[in-house]
This record gives C-alpha cells, sequence and structure tokens, in this order.
C-alpha cells in the first residue's frame, strides 16, 4: 500500500507556492520540488510521512557544510523524541553500535578496523568474481527478450556480492537473499515483517562469525572472506567484540544493498531515457576504452542517485545552517539528491553529461561517515552498466516511462521495477 506515499494535497511548482513533498508525483520526480525548496526555502522544516519533523537541507554547500559537521551526532539518543527513527527492529535487536548510528571517538575506532579488513585491494581482487555473477544473471533472461531489470538483475547482484564478500556459503545465500528482500519490499510498510528479517540476519551472522572465529582458531591463516579478515583486524592490539562484528556485517549488509540495486536501476533507467548519452558509451565501450563509464557512473550517481537523503542526524546544540537557526535536539536531513542539482555547483545540473569533469557529487556523503563500500559500489555499477550494454546492446525501456513506479521510502531513490526489451541472445560459452 501507498503507507509512505501518501498525498498531501497538490501544489504547483516553480515560482509557486511550496511544493507537496512525499507525495506520489514526488516520488516519480522530486526534482522540481528540491529546486523550489533550493530557491525559497533552502533549509526546511517539514513534516515527514511518519509524523516526525526534521529540517530538509537542499543547497550543496550548507549539505556539504552538514555533513562534515559534527555537532550534528548520528546517534540517534540525541532526539528531542529518540525511538522515533531508524530502523524498525534494529533497536531490539541490538545492532544499534554500527557507524551509521555513532560519533567519534567510537565511530574513529570501529571505522579503523574495519577499513583494514575492507581494503580496495580486497574489493579489486573480487572484480573477477562481480563480473562472474554479472554474466551469470544476464544468461538468466538473455535468451527471452525481455526482463525485469530490478528483479531479475539490480536486486540479485549486490546481495550475492556481499554475501560473497563477506563469506557466507553459497548454500546459504538464498535465505539471506529472501531475509534482505524483505527489509527493501516492507520499508515504510508493515513492521513487523521487518523486524522479523532484521532478527533473523542477525541471528544467522551472529553464528557464522561465531563458526568463522573457531576456524581462525584451529587452522591460523584463515578464510580470506571478510569476515575473517574482520575478526583478524587489530589496532594497536585493539579488536573488534563478537557484538561489534555482528553489527558491522550488519551494517555493510543494509548500507551495501539496496543503494547498489538503486545505481544499478536508476543508472540502467538514466540511460535508457537519454538515448544520445547511451549511444556515446556503447561507442566508447566498443572502442575498448573504459574512462567515459567511470566518469558516467560517478554522473549517474550525481544525476540520479540512490541515496536521496543521507541518513539521519541530529542538532547536539543551538546551531546555524545556511543562515537558519537550528535547535537542539532536531533532527536534520541532507538532501543530497537537491544539493547535486545545485546549479550554483554544478553547471547544467538538469542534464545527463557522462563525460562531466567536475563533478565532485555527494551521492556518497561527505566527511567522517563517507561510504565506506564506495569501491565495491562502483565495481559493481561498472561491471553491472557494461555488461548490460556489451550483451544486450539493443536494450531499451518495455514500458511507458510514466507508467514506472517509484518506491515511496524516505531515504532511498529507486524504481520498483524496470522493464526491458531487446534482441534475443545465445548465451556465450563459459
Ligand atoms: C555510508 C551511499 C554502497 C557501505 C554511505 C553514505 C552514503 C552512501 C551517502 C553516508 C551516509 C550519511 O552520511 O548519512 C552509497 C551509495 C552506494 C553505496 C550511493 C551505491 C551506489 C555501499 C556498499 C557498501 C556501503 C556497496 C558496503 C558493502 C557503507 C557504510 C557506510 C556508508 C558501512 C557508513 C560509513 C560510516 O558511517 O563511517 N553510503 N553507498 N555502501 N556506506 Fe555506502
Amino acid at each position: 500500500g501507498p503507507a509512505s506515499g501518501c498525498p498531501v494535497g497538490g501544489g504547483a511548482v516553480g515560482g509557486g507556492p511550496e511544493p507537496a513533498l512525499f507525495s506520489w508525483e514526488f516520488a516519480s520526480d522530486p526534482y522540481p520540488a528540491y529546486a523550489w525548496l533550493r530557491e525559497h526555502a533552502p533549509v526546511h522544516r517539514t513534516r515527514l510521512p511518519s509524523g516526525v519533523e526534521a529540517w530538509l537541507v537542499t543547497r550543496y554547500p550548507d549539505a556539504r557544510q552538514a555533513l562534515a559537521d559534527q555537532r550534528l551526532s548520528k546517534n540517534p539518543a540525541h532526539h528531542a523524541e529518540p525511538g522515533k527513527t531508524g530502523i524498525p527492529g534494529e533497536r531490539s535487536a541490538g545492532l544499534m553500535t554500527h557507524l551509521l548510528n555513532i560519533d567519534p571517538p567510537d565511530h574513529t575506532r570501529l571505522r579503523r578496523l574495519v577499513a583494514k579488513a575492507f581494503t580496495p585491494r580486497r574489493v579489486a581482487a573480487f572484480a573477477p568474481r562481480v563480473r562472474e555473477l554479472t554474466d551469470r544473471l544476464i544468461d538468466g533472461f538473455a535468451e527471452r527478450g525481455s526482463a525485469d531489470l530490478i528483479h531479475e538483475f539490480a536486486f540479485p547482484l549486490p546481495i550475492y556480492a556481499i554475501c560473497d564478500m563477506l563469506g557466507v556459503p553459497a548454500e546459504d545465500q538464498d535465505d539471506f537473499r529472501d531475509w534482505a528482500g524483505m527489509m527493501i519490499r516492507h520499508g515504510g510498510g508493515p513492521r513487523g515483517g521487518v523486524a522479523r528479517s532484521v532478527k533473523k540476519i542477525r541471528g544467522y551472522l551472529a553464528e557464522l562469525i561465531h563458526r568463522k572465529r573457531e576456524e581462525l582458531r584451529r587452522d591460523d591463516g584463515g578464510g580470506d572472506d571478510l569476515i575473517s579478515g574482520l575478526i583478524r583486524a587489530s589496532d594497536h592490539g585493539d579488536h573488534l567484540t563478537e557484538a561489534e562484528a555482528v553489527a558491522m556485517c550488519f551494517v555493510l549488509l543494509f548500507a551495501g544493498f539496496e543503494t547498489t540495486v538503486n545505481l544499478i536501476g536508476n543508472g540502467a533507467h538514466a540511460l535508457l531515457r537519454h538515448p544520445e548519452q547511451r549511444a556515446r558509451l556503447q561507442s566508447s565501450l566498443a572502442a575498448g576504452e573504459t574512462g567515459l563509464l567511470e566518469t558516467g557512473i560517478e554522473e549517474l550517481l550525481r544525476y540520479d542517485g540512490p541515496v536521496e537523503l543521507a541518513t539521519w542526524r541530529y542538532a547536539t546544540a543551538d546551531l546555524v545552517i545556511g543562515g537558519q537557526p537550528i535547535p537542539a535536539g532536531d533532527p536534520v536531513l541532507v538532501v543530497l539528491a537537491a544539493a547535486d542539482r545545485d546549479p550554483e555547483r554544478f553547471a547544467a545540473p538538469d542534464v545527463l553529461d557522462l563525460g562531466r569533469q567536475d563533478n565532485q557529487h555527494l551521492g556518497y556523503g561527505h566527511g567522517i561517515h563517507y561510504c565506506l563500500g564506495a569501491p565495491l559500489a562502483r565495481l559493481e555499477g561498472r561491471t553491472a552498466l557494461e555488461r548490460l550494454l556489451t550483451r544486450l546492446p539493443d536494450l531499451r525501456l518495455g514500458a511507458d516511462p510514466d507508467e514506472l513506479r517509484w518506491r515511496g521510502g524516505l531515504i532511498m531513490r529507486g524504481l520498483r521495477t524496470l522493464p526491458v526489451e531487446f534482441t534475443p541472445s545465445a548465451p556465450p560459452h563459459h
């Protein structure tokens, strides 16, 4: 049901009155409303669909500054009405102490430990595996001539990738996929389902971590997976506790899953809606170049990124953002999608230009909480789009663009389905 997308009345955009935020029209194209806010109410207090009141920050310089402002805490205890935000089930399941919910010095300590395991080198070594997963998923529908790119491609790729990377055995990955799917499907919907799957994931991760710890103890050396890396990681003799390791795996999973689904989904959608940019990318790939693919992924993140609003922040003191006083205890939501279309920062911000050079977008955030998984996300995004366009060169939208439905969640922006058509092709020899 339209749990988080309930219309709150129509409103004109442009120079007119305040647009309706969080309505159905808003979910399919929030950018005109964000342009209005940037111009007329750049730091704007609003009531969210959940009933919680929060400040929306929409201009690029204010957004960047707010993301780096340590007086804005990530700890929900600083909310004047604690308990009103966060992932349902997370609190009761004891998963609160993860990177996105904590401040220095705890954040500094945990981030340093995970950075020792989640290295660019480990991600780079994973490239052949991501390509194999991607091709296997395309094999699943290449002969059919049509597919839903969300359910058959964008959705399974990141969950299998993160499972592989963590070291979840192949036979458990489908269970994992179902639980993680519940977190997306019911985001903003019935809360019981989410809480149940969060609990299942937590129980499973705790057991897996315990097993890996035993394995490491038995044969020193141990596995090359990320969980074994996390257990081994040490900083001046400091290690992750069992509970911290569980919370860390959980944050890797939920921070790295729906985001990447949406990078692939929003990215493929933007390419299909901009034939000249897509043709440009295809001919550069055919010429064996990767430069445009690299700048292109960044541009797709800026143009229609997966994370519409950065995760919650709370004022720990009375402060001022963009001239607007904000009282202590108020939640502040930085609207990355609005900042990344700020005409004061980006030339022709509403134009998709895969070769855009000056592109310091905020799609991965900024400051100490900058996305830890950016190298993995880039690898998955690049591989997914490159393989799709190479293997299905005449890929086209299989639905009227106006019929596409977007999920109405608060933080993330992504499509429910993305039907495509193409000339069927025989699977290649493996
Ligand atoms: C943090 C975006 C993929 C793990 C963040 C933040 C953003 C972001 C905006 C900062 C949130 C804030 O400050 O409130 C994205 C996007 C992705 C992506 C757009 C895909 C295109 C991933 C992946 C992983 C991951 C694949 C890991 C497997 C994390 C973690 C944090 C984070 C652990 C918290 C870091 C901290 O608090 O220190 N991400 N992310 N992300 N991301 Fe990503």
